[in-house]
């Protein structure tokens, strides 16, 4: 019975961590992303290229929680453009996880 309850726990565990890695935000992914997509603005790694737009190699704006960023990014902020119907939310996250990474 134990034995039993003990796979049926490290099936479910396998399980959780593959779907998990679905949702797991792509750094890599999200530097080409960024690269394609926002750096004409935000400038190469995050040194901001006009003004205005947050340095986010001085971390600018990103206190806040992914899902807020992610709503913006998607709304748009008067001169950013809407991302929506552009990049998925999931891209979006991307980014979102690399920007994370830019801070000096
Ligand atoms: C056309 C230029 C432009 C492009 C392209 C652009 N941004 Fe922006 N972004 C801005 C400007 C300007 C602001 C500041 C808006 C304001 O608050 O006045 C901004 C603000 C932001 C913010 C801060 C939002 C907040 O909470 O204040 C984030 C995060 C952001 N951009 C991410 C991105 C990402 C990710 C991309 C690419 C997918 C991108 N931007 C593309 C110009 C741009």
């Amino acid at each position: 019975m134990t034995i039993i309850r003990a796979i049926g726990i490290s099936a479910l565990t396998s399980a959780m961590l593959v779907s998990g890695s679905t949702f797991a935000a792509n750094v890599i992914e999200g530097q080409r992303i960024y690269n394609q997509h926002c750096i004409g603005c935000h400038g190469p790694g995050g040194h901001s290229a006009i003004p205005n737009a947050p340095h986010f190699s001085r971390g600018e704006r990103l206190m806040q929680p992914d899902m807020m960023l992610l709503a913006t990014i998607k709304s748009g902020k008067i001169m950013m453009p809407s991302f929506a119907g552009i990049l998925r939310d999931q891209e979006i996250l991307d980014v979102i996880a690399y920007l994370r990474t830019l801070q000096r």
